[in-house]
């Protein structure tokens, strides 16, 4: 047996058509086949990106990553790996890679690809899934633990989306009244308001009245409000929870006077906030779902 392969992988696991079951696993895989490593999975961010992933499991494919058991899924999270035992030419046994992992203590994989930046995975179960998340990065240099190291493994994930709302916004945006960005505390909408911020783009965060303090202190945002100190949305800007089953007429554009007093731009980035129904409103499409929203406002 391939040193760092003997004993047994243990991994979290949860029911997939109700995520509140949990379960521990114990598996004792094989070592790696020809063009296979196993790697030991060192540490793990967790947040609420995770939970998207499991709620949209199904849809976009997040399940099929790390394959389970018949009814059971494995969540993804953002993690460093070290390779431990290595059948692939483009994985040395020691090296340490930066990307999506199971929340498990070791995982095989199928590298392909390998070059100075890192490597892809090419396991079949994969090859359906959007290449962003079969890419490994090397991270021989961090030290999982340290201070940076932890924030890096919770911060570096999200700062893709707040880069790429940003570009967004700096490329298709009119953001000269500011952006309002709702789910403010998170680790996606700070960064967001980082980089607006280096722009000279004029924010408000909108957050829960618990996390005011806490968004007030990161100095992101121009203003920071409570959802309490909101009166009630009016339906006209409301956001569908799913683009592709929009039924409202999509917005205005900028410029058309029906446009007056509505966000220009509206992006809903994941699925979290659970939907509140109007006292005496009916149930619509049956489930609870949830959603979490960046919102930007536009010329009047
Ligand atoms: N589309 C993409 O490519 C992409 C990529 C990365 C992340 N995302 C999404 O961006 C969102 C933010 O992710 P994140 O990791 O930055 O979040 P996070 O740091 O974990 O922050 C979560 C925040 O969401 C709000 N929230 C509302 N309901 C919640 C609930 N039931 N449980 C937990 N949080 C709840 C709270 O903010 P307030 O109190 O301020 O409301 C909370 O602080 C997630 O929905 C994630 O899926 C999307």
């Amino acid at each position: 047996m391939a040193p760092g392969t003997e004993g047994t992988t243990l991994s979290l696991q949860v029911a997939r058509d109700d995520l509140r079951r949990v379960r521990v696993a114990e598996t004792s895989p094989a070592g790696p086949g020809p063009g296979e490593a196993l790697f030991r999975v060192e540490r793990f961010g967790v947040s609420a990106n995770n939970v998207t992933y499991a709620l949209l499991g199904d849809r976009l494919r997040y399940w099929d990553l790390f394959p389970a058991e018949t009814g059971w899924g494995q969540i993804p999270v953002w993690g460093y790996l070290r390779a431990v035992a290595s059948r692939s030419g483009e994985v040395e046994p020691g090296r340490r890679a930066f990307g999506l992992c199971p929340m498990s203590t070791r995982v095989l994989m199928r590298p392909d690809r390998g070059d100075a930046a890192g490597f892809r995975d090419a396991s079949a179960a994969r090859s359906a899934v959007s290449g962003v998340y079969n890419a490994y990065f090397w991270a021989d240099g961090d030290s999982p633990g340290s201070r940076i190291g932890d924030l890096l493994v919770v911060l570096h994930p999200l700062f893709w989306l707040s880069f790429t709302l940003d570009s967004y916004l700096a490329e298709n945006g009119r953001l000269t009244s500011g952006a309002v960005i709702t789910s403010a505390s998170s680790k996606a909408a700070i960064g967001l308001a980082h980089l607006l911020r280096g722009r000279g783009v004029p924010t408000v965060g909108l957050t829960s009245p618990r996390h005011v303090s806490f968004v007030k202190q990161t100095s992101e945002y121009g203003a920071v409000a409570g959802y309490d100190q909101l009166g009630a949305p009016r339906r006209a800007h409301r956001i569908p929870d799913n683009p592709d089953r929009r039924r409202r007429r999509p917005c205005p554009a900028p410029g058309d006077p029906r446009s007056a007093g509505r966000p220009a731009h509206v992006g809903a980035c994941g699925r979290q906030h659970p939907r509140r129904r109007q006292p005496g409103s009916r149930r619509r499409g049956g489930r609870r779902r949830g959603r979490l929203v960046f919102r930007s406002a536009a010329d009047p």
